[in-house]
């Protein structure tokens, strides 16, 4: 098997995403092979003794590492512009590792609460239940950030843009308070994508992502991805994964692998539909609220223009008669499916408030933008035309 191209790091990250990280077999295949296998079979004792001391390059076994995940990892990696990279089964085991791992019982966690609702439960609810404290701020309010350090404090986690409501945070402002007071800072760039949004160069620590959403892109597979320095990801991260046992299947590694080689291209695409379809919205007379990445009306657009360089695939807008007013629209669309997921190459329509924020009460769900008449918009790859004519039936109903 012939060693990872390192010289693809230095290639543009579109020729990346189709080189980096390939491990060929003795087959010389020109795809990327599937290892689909739990072990590996070593020549002799002393072999296997070096493997478990890391003395002797090559697998050992699924949980801890595979050829066809390792080939993902790097290929991550070389595209975000990070020294490691570890994959996991679901983007919820990749959040719960990189803000669990670093911390101990005593440490304190400060977190933007505009958060997907499992993000947040692992802060708000998981995590005091170890002895770690933790203080919800408003993201947007820097000082909030600052106000919040404690001298136990050792993690900062925030989404941006944020699931559902697309609240955009200040990565620079906020990893500067982090590095002062200690902290690393833990950046979920789901909705952003790795192609609009850099947030290691932006001074974050480590960025996860739902891999998904966007990477897989076309509604098949489950996985997780944890980015930053090799100190890092190598030290309390590894051992978690490790130990606790998240590991990504090889099959799914696979399938997110050649799901890479069209990032760009299927991204590219869906963010101009998104502006089709987000521009067409806001110019119609229904919705009483419109937010997108890429309008100028967006709460914090200038941070935007500084930090993102394109406005991601989703739309966030707000339709007159509350849960009503959304049920109707979303059981009049016919292309449009109603799904929790998103980034998929099919468009996907969901009411937050009675699904991914249901947990939350009114009160918090309102403190989060999450109101009765909000909805969340995922654009595929359909002609915006298409899209456009379902929503236009569809708002005439509500
Ligand atoms: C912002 C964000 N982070 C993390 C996750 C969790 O990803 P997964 O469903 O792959 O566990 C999601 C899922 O919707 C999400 O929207």
């Amino acid at each position: 098997m012939s060693a990872p191209d390192n010289a693809a790091a230095k290639l543009h990250p579109e020729t990346r995403l189709v080189h980096a990280g390939i491990l060929r077999s003795q087959y010389g295949e020109t795809s990327e092979a599937l290892f689909l296998t739990q072990g590996h079979v070593y020549d002799n004792a002393a072999q296997a003794e070096g493997r478990f001391l890391n003395t002797d390059p090559g697998f050992q076994y699924g949980r801890l590492s595979n050829p066809t995940v390792a080939m993902l990892e790097e290929r991550m990696a070389a595209f975000e512009g990070a020294k490691a990279c570890r994959a996991t089964a679901t983007g919820m085991a990749a959040v719960t590792a990189a803000v669990m791992a670093p911390v101990r019982a005593g440490d304190h966690v400060v977190a933007a609460s505009a958060l997907f609702g499992s993000c947040r439960y692992i802060v708000e609810d998981h995590l005091p239940r170890y002895g770690v404290e933790t203080t919800l701020v408003d993201g947007t309010d820097i000082e909030a950030w600052r106000k919040a350090v404690k001298p136990n404090t050792k993690v900062f986690f925030l989404e941006s843009p944020s699931n559902p409501t697309l609240e955009v945070i200040d990565i620079p402002a906020v990893a500067k308070i982090a590095k002062e007071a200690g902290a690393i800072l833990v950046v979920d760039n789901v909705f952003a994508t790795p192609l609009f949004q850099r947030p290691l160069e932006l001074g974050a620590d480590i960025v996860v992502y739902s891999a998904t959403k966007h990477i897989d892109g076309q509604g098949r597979c489950l996985g997780g991805l944890i980015l930053g320095s090799k100190k890092l990801i190598e030290g309390d991260i590894q051992q978690f994964l490790r130990q606790t046992g998240p590991a990504l299947s090889p099959f799914n590694a696979w399938v997110m692998l050649k799901s890479l080689e069209t990032l760009p291209l299927r991204i590219g695409k869906q963010a101009e539909n998104a502006t089709r379809v987000a521009d067409w919205l806001a110019a119609h007379s229904v919705p009483s609220r419109v937010i997108f990445c890429g309008h100028k009306s967006h709460p914090q657009a200038e941070i935007i223009a500084r930090q993102m360089s394109g406005p991601s695939t989703l739309i966030a807008f707000e339709v007159p008669g509350g849960k009503e007013g959304a049920y109707r629209l979303l059981d009049a669309c016919r292309l449009i499916r109603i799904s929790n997921n998103l980034g998929d190459a099919k468009s996907l329509i969901v009411h937050p408030a009675t699904t991914t924020h249901q947990r939350f009460t009114p009160e918090v769900r309102a403190a989060m933008g999450v109101t009765d008449g909000l909805i969340r918009l995922s654009i595929g790859l359909e002609h915006p035309d298409d899209l456009i004519a379902d929503l236009e039936q569809a708002l005439a109903k509500v």
